[in-house]
């Protein structure tokens, strides 16, 4: 447990010192702030953007069989973790609440569970990735890498949003093999999808390739979900004139 002491106002229990009084008043333990402390320095370092700071389960309100098919998975992986092997697959069109789905379990697991994670948009993951990148030794510098491949649970929106280049395949691969590897959860969200409604249309394989493809179905439980996009509701609901 971490020993910082509670970062806002001074705590009335234990007046900033970090313990309290045991119970049966012989001697003294660390104080609860401590563990308040510490969710929200998890929080904090979790990368998840103020966009979707505001998304929680109880704010998903599922408007389509398949977002109340994908709530209760989540809820399910919730209340198994840290007893689970397999990750989530989100697939599905813009605005049906992949991203808030994602981010509402990350932020329960490091609420409820008390373990780190981290939130990364897969073309900012590649672009910091790429910008640590060193021709010389061909390698990337740890500290980008790190903490992506050690999370205990990672959330990775957006797969297979970036062109598909051999480097943006070999780089992923690398980063969910290890994580597999070590038996780390990843989440991840696409908007590609394997069975696309319009013919012609990109397939989530086309995108990150059949062996990545085919590690990913090993890896996570997926769900399509399906829906209205609810940024065009929300828009429709909040203009003024
Ligand atoms: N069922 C829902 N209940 C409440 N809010 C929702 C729901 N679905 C989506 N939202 C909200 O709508 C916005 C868009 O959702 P989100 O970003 O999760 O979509 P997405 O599926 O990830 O889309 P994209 O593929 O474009 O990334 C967010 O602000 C999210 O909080
Ligand atoms: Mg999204
Ligand atoms: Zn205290």
């Amino acid at each position: 447990m971490s020993t910082e002491p509670p970062s806002s106002e001074i705590c009335p229990n234990c007046k900033g010192s970090g313990w309290e009084l045991a119970e049966n008043g012989t001697g003294v333990r660390r104080c609860r702030c401590l563990d308040a402390a510490r969710i929200e320095r998890l929080l904090a370092e979790a990368r998840i953007p103020k966009r979707y700071e505001h998304c929680d389960l109880d704010s998903f309100l599922p408007n389509h069989e398949s977002q109340k098919k994908a709530k209760i998975l989540v809820l399910r992986f919730l209340e198994k973790y840290p007893q689970i092997d397999a990750g989530l697959l989100f697939l599905g069109t813009c605005g049906v609440g992949k991203t808030h789905l994602a981010v509402a379990l990350l932020k329960q697991v490091i609420k409820e569970k008390g373990d780190g994670g981290l939130f990364y948009d897969f073309r900012d993951l590649l672009r910091e990735i790429q910008a640590s990148w060193n021709p010389v030794s061909q390698t990337s510098e740890w500290n980008v890498l790190k903490p992506v491949l050690e999370a205990k649970i990672l959330v990775l929106d957006e797969l297979g949003a970036n062109k598909p280049t051999d480097w943006v395949r070999d780089t992923i691969a690398h980063i969910i093999n290890c994580r597999y590897n070590d038996k780390r959860l990843t989440i991840f969200t696409s908007n590609f999808l394997d069975n696309p409604a319009k013919a012609g249309e990109e397939t989530l394989t086309d995108r990150i390739g059949i062996r990545l493809r085919s590690r990913l179905y090993e890896m996570c439980r997926e769900i399509e979900i399906h829906g209205v996009d609810f940024r065009k509701e929300i828009k429709k609901a909040t203009f003024r004139y």
